[in-house]
């Protein structure tokens, strides 16, 4: 009778248990507000569509009435986008998704995003340098959330030179596994704003959701790795993307 007792009375959670539950917490909340920006997303479409359709109407205003009532549409129309994107942004960060990960090539993933970036450098005056180490030995990656993530970053170094400049990408061996680095030769950010840039809805831009860095780290993270930064007002920044080897990997390399 005793030892029942004993056996059904409380007992400190484990650090297994504790993170059972934070992992239930997280998911939940994640839901529900990814559930949320859904049910905002269908009546602001509608918002966003009939303006389109006013501002087409009042397209040829002749009065000074006319006039003043387009520039307001104008306003609303600026702020539908705003919304829009916040929201695609939040939806992406939020996301409960189930990851896929394989055995990957991280040089061929660097291709990729240069690839895409390519066209959208040339039109801003950067210039793309890329180091890839040739033995670099392979990672395991959930493709299309890491590409995500590392479209990110470009986009971030693209708004970061306004007048162009350079942005190398460098992939390397790391002591505990491999590293990749994307320097600009952008604004730079100051000790306080590199502490907050990671924050969720953080940004100095108009316009700007504050999600895309908070999603990268999160994706990171997901991969086992750490995302750190790097900075100088004027001169440029440098992120640096730490991914550990495989586990079979990790074991097979001399200490
Ligand atoms: N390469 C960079 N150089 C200078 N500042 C940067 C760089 N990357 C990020 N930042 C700073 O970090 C902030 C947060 O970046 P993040 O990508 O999270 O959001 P954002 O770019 O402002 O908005 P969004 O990604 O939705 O367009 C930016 O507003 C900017 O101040
Ligand atoms: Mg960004």
């Amino acid at each position: 009778m005793e030892q029942r007792l004993t056996m059904n009375q409380p007992h400190p959670p484990t650090a297994e248990e504790v993170n059972q539950r934070l992992i239930a917490q997280y998911t939940e909340i994640a839901t529900l507000a990814g559930g949320l920006a859904h049910e905002i997303k269908n009546p602001l479409s509608t918002i966003c569509l009939n303006m389109e359709l006013l501002a087409e109407d009042f397209a040829d205003a002749a009065t000074p009435r006319d006039r003043r009532a387009l520039s307001k549409i104008a306003v609303v129309q600026q702020e539908c986008q705003r919304l829009q994107s916040l929201l695609d942004n939040f939806l992406q960060f939020a996301k409960v998704r189930t990851v896929r990960f394989e055995a990957s090539d991280l040089n061929a993933e660097v291709r990729r995003v240069l690839e895409f970036f390519a066209p959208k450098a040339q039109e801003s005056g950067i210039e793309l340098v890329a180091y890839l180490d040739p033995d670099l030995p392979s990672v395991v990656l959930d493709r299309e959330s890491f590409h995500g993530a590392l479209i990110n970053l470009v986009l971030n170094a693209q708004q970061a030179m306004p007048r162009g400049g350079q942005l190398v990408v460098r992939t390397r061996t790391a002591a505990t596994g491999v590293a990749l680095e994307l320097i600009d030769t952008g604004v730079g950010l100051d000790k306080k704003t590199a502490g907050q840039i990671f924050d969720a809805f953080f940004s100095t831009k108009p316009g700007g959701s504050g999600l895309g860095l908070p999603t990268t780290r999160k994706v990171v993270e997901a991969h086992g790795g750490r995302i750190s930064v790097e900075s100088e007002v004027g001169r440029g920044t440098k992120f640096t993307i730490d991914l550990p080897l495989p586990p079979r990997l990790t074991a097979a390399r001399p200490s």
